[in-house]
C-alpha cells in the first residue's frame, strides 16, 4: 500500500492581512507514503541539510496527529525554498495530515485539518491556504482556527523575488513590539479591510491600495532589505510590494500586461535572487 500527496508554497499577509490573508502557489512539495521496516525518512531537494530524519521531522509530527509512523517510509520531495516565507514547513504539515488520512482511507477535510495543524503552526494563514488552495482568509473563533476560501484568482500577477538568506519564522515574530501606535494599527486595519474587499471583488485598482502594512513590515526590512528598495524605487509594472510571510521573499505585484517585463528588470536588478513568477495555485493539498 501507499499514498502521494502533494502540498503547494504559499504566501502569508499579502501586506496588511497579517495572520490572516493567504494564497497557494503553483509550486508543490511531494510526499510518498508506503509500507517499510521500522520508520523510514528520505528527503530530496530544497532543507535536506536542515531537516531531521526521524520522529522529530514536522510531516511526520503531523501523521502521527492522526496515525502511527511506525511501519512506513516517508519520502518527501521539497521544492519550496526552505525559510523564505514560502511556506515550506506549512506544506510539510499539510503532506503528512492529509497522507495520514488516505492511509487511514479518511477523505481529508480541510475544515477538520486546519485546527489540528494549528498544533504544529499556531498562525495558522499559511496552513490554510495549503489546505484548501486558492486564495484564502483564517481566522481563530473559539479557540479554533477556521477558514474561507475568498478567491480562486487575482488580478493582478505574482512575482516573488527569493533571497539567498533564509529568515526564520520564528525569529521574525520575537522581533515584532508588543505594542503599536494608535495611528499604525488605524492604518493597518483601513488597508486591511480595503484588502480584504479587494480579493473579494478582483479589484486591481483596490488591491494595489491595501498593499502597505505598519504592523509587521516596517520591523522586518531590515532581514528584508529588498523590501524597502522595492518600493522606494518600484520595478516597471508594478502595482505594489509586500513580504512573503516574515520574509525575506518579495512579492512583487506586477499588472498583467507588464509582467514579462517586470521579471525581465527584477532579474537583472537582483541577479543573486531567484526571480520567479506563480500563478494562484486552485488546488490545495491532495492525492496526485
Ligand atoms: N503570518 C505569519 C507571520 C506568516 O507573518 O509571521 C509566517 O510565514
Amino acid at each position: 500500500m501507499s499514498v502521494r500527496v502533494r502540498a503547494p508554497a504559499t504566501s502569508a499577509n499579502l501586506g496588511p492581512g497579517f495572520d490572516c490573508a493567504g494564497m497557494a502557489l503553483e509550486l508543490w512539495n511531494e510526499l510518498e507514503v508506503s509500507e517499510a521496516d521500522g520508520t523510514v525518512v528520505e528527503v530530496e531537494g530544497e532543507g535536506v541539510s536542515e531537516t531531521p530524519r526521524d520522529g522529530n521531522h514536522l510531516g511526520l509530527r503531523a501523521f502521527a496527529l492522526i496515525t502511527d509512523v511506525e511501519g512506513k517510509s516517508f519520502r518527501f520531495l521539497n521544492r519550496i525554498p526552505f525559510a523564505r516565507g514560502l511556506g515550506s514547513s506549512s506544506a510539510t504539515i499539510a503532506l503528512g495530515l492529509v497522507a495520514a488520512c488516505l492511509w487511514e482511507g479518511v477523505e481529508p477535510d480541510p475544515a477538520e485539518l486546519l485546527p489540528l495543524a494549528a498544533r504544529l503552526e499556531p498562525h495558522a494563514d499559511n496552513i490554510a491556504a495549503c489546505l484548501y488552495g486558492g486564495v484564502t482568509l483564517a481566522w481563530e473563533e473559539e479557540g479554533l482556527w477556521r477558514c474561507r476560501r475568498i478567491a480562486d484568482s487575482l488580478p493582478l500577477e505574482t512575482i516573488a523575488v527569493i533571497p539567498e538568506h533564509s529568515v526564520e519564522t520564528v525569529t521574525a515574530r520575537a522581533g515584532l513590539p508588543a505594542e503599536v501606535l494608535h495611528a499604525d494599527a488605524a492604518f493597518s486595519s483601513g488597508r486591511a479591510a480595503l484588502l480584504g474587499a479587494a480579493l473579494a471583488s478582483g479589484d486591481a485598482h483596490l488591491l494595489a491600495a491595501a498593499f502597505h502594512d505598519r504592523l509587521h513590515e516596517p520591523y522586518r526590512s531590515v532581514a528584508a532589505p529588498l523590501l524597502g528598495r522595492l518600493q522606494e524605487k518600484p520595478a516597471r509594472g508594478s502595482a505594489g510590494v509586500t513580504l512573503s510571510g516574515s520574509g525575506p521573499t518579495i512579492i512583487v505585484w506586477a499588472r498583467h500586461e507588464e509582467s514579462q517585463a517586470c521579471a525581465e528588470e527584477l532579474a537583472e536588478r537582483f541577479p543573486d535572487c531567484r526571480v520567479l513568477a506563480f500563478a494562484v495555485a486552485t488546488g490545495g493539498t491532495g492525492a496526485f
